[in-house]
């Protein structure tokens, strides 16, 4: 009976600390930060472009004579605000990606930062 009592114990222990620890993960999960220091065109941006808008604004698919691969291709938008503009969903600007949801924040956050950290060829 005691032998019991003592697994029973154990066993709900268990459940429990196994609940405490789904809980604390999701909310681990929940506030993970976006890194958006320090940003790669190479190794940041491109992979978000290639992802989301290379299947109109490659050279060759060129939607809306808009191509956005190839540094000297891609910094005009840069300049003039409208790839800021058109990510963020920011009035005047057609908002991109066409048809698709809005990149994610920390997407956005990264092209925001490097932007602001110049725009480098990086
Ligand atoms: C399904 C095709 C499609 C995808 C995907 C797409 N675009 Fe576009 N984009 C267009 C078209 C077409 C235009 C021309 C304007 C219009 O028709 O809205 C355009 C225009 C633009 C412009 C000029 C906007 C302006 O208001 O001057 C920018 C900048 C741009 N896209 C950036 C992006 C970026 C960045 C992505 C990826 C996050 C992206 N686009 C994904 C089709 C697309």
């Amino acid at each position: 009976m005691q032998g019991l009592k003592t697994t029973n114990i154990l066993f709900l222990m268990l459940i429990l600390l196994s609940g405490c620890y789904y809980d604390s993960e999701e909310e681990l999960y929940g506030t993970t930060e976006c890194d958006a220091v320090d940003m790669s065109l190479a190794n940041d941006i491109l992979p978000i472009l290639e992802n989301d808008c290379y299947t109109c604004h490659s050279v060759t698919a060129n939607f809306g004579n808009v191509t956005l691969e190839g540094y000297e291709k891609l910094l005009p938008y840069v300049n003039d605000g409208s790839l800021l503009g058109a990510i963020m969903h920011s009035g005047g600007y057609s908002p991109m990606p066409k048809g698709k949801a809005k990149l994610l924040d920390c997407e956005i956050e990264k092209i925001e930062s490097w932007i602001n950290s110049g725009a480098l060829n990086n």
